[in-house]
């Protein structure tokens, strides 16, 4: 800063007040700065400024899974409203891993972010309290957090009713629900509330099959299973807790040669780009993504300027159903 504030013949407060407050400084000066920064090759500190000023102008999200293009989806909507609010953002993917979820907190507490959105694995409550209460305001995304913290989700249990009220209403009475592990909070009610309107409806108590995980590979193997039942006891249709499962059963069917929807009508949730690009374009129960990031990162950003006005609250959007072959008879 001092190389560049010499060879602009200006004074090292001129040279902070053109980087960080160009409107203080007359265009002019602000351009006899740039040239001498680009002469001497000249990049900030970062780190030095943050020390200096105590904060970042940068948001992190810490995401469960970049494979599923349900996160990348809300992180865009995330990222849409920090640059327009002058702030970059680290995005960091967890795995489902607590361990790799610990490290990337402890990191972002010594990155000093001005904020964290994070979709937890687990719980998580100690870890987060205890970087707010270190001054980093936290966000959950994707999940009501209850008391402590803002969070947004959209209503899983309206979403899993809406799922298993179409299939009802196409006179489907066997239902499978095809996700796991239900410890997993959103699984949990999404499946409670398709087991609501089944009956509600008066219909078959939906067969459970219970996944490992929430991604292609399962769905495969919960296709393997349903398709190995004997054909009077097969289910007709299937809700699968999110596309990507659905995506890896509808392979499955077809692979083994059995018609969707005729065999087997499928229904999906999240609604991302790949649901309707499928072969057979999937049903599915669609989740606002860029909206629920979008307005994480303003409630993230509305914290973080320590507005006393400022309440904890959860913002629940509800999930609309997206119809397509998979379901209806063509
Ligand atoms: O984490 C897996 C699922 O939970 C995603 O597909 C999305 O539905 C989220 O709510």
């Amino acid at each position: 800063m001092k190389d560049v504030a010499a060879r602009a013949g200006v004074s090292l407060g001129t040279v902070s007040n053109a980087l960080n407050r160009p409107e203080q400084v007359s265009d002019h000066t602000r351009r006899r700065v740039e040239a001498a920064i680009e002469a001497l090759g000249f990049v900030r500190n970062e780190s030095a400024r943050q020390l200096r000023s105590g904060r970042s102008r940068t948001l992190a999200y810490v995401l469960l899974d970049a494979g599923n293009p349900f996160f990348t989806d809300v992180a865009r909507g995330v990222e849409e409203t920090a640059e327009a609010a002058g702030r970059a953002v680290f995005l960091c993917n967890s795995g489902d891993s607590p361990d790799r979820q610990a490290s990337y907190l402890d990191l972002l507490e010594q990155q000093r972010v001005e904020g964290v959105l994070i979709t937890p694995v687990g719980r998580a409550q100690e870890r987060l309290e205890r970087l707010r209460r270190r001054g980093i305001p936290v966000v959950v995304v994707d999940r009501d957090a209850g008391e402590g913290f803002c969070s947004v989700n959209a209503d899983d249990r309206a979403g899993g009713g809406l799922a298993a009220e179409h299939l009802l209403e196409l006179g489907h009475d066997r239902i499978a629900l095809v996700g796991g592990p239900t410890s997993i909070g959103q699984v949990a009610d999404r499946f409670a509330g398709a087991r609501d309107a089944a009956a509600a409806a008066g219909a078959t108590e939906p067969l459970l099959l219970e996944t490992a995980g929430l991604n292609v590979v399962e769905g495969r193997r919960a296709g393997e299973r349903l398709a190995g039942l004997p054909a009077a006891r097969r289910p007709t249709a299937a809700f699968c807790a999110n596309d990507l499962l659905a995506l890896g059963l509808l392979q499955r069917m077809v692979r083994l040669g059995l018609d969707v929807p005729g065999d087997l009508a499928i229904v999906g949730y999240d609604d991302i780009e790949f649901a309707e690009a499928a072969a057979v374009p999937l049903t599915s129960v669609a989740q606002p993504r860029q909206q629920l990031g979008r307005t994480a990162a303003e409630l993230l950003l509305e914290e973080a300027q320590g507005d006393p006005a400022h309440r904890h609250r959860n913002i629940s959007f509800t999930p609309e159903l997206m119809v397509r072959a998979s379901t209806r008879a063509t």
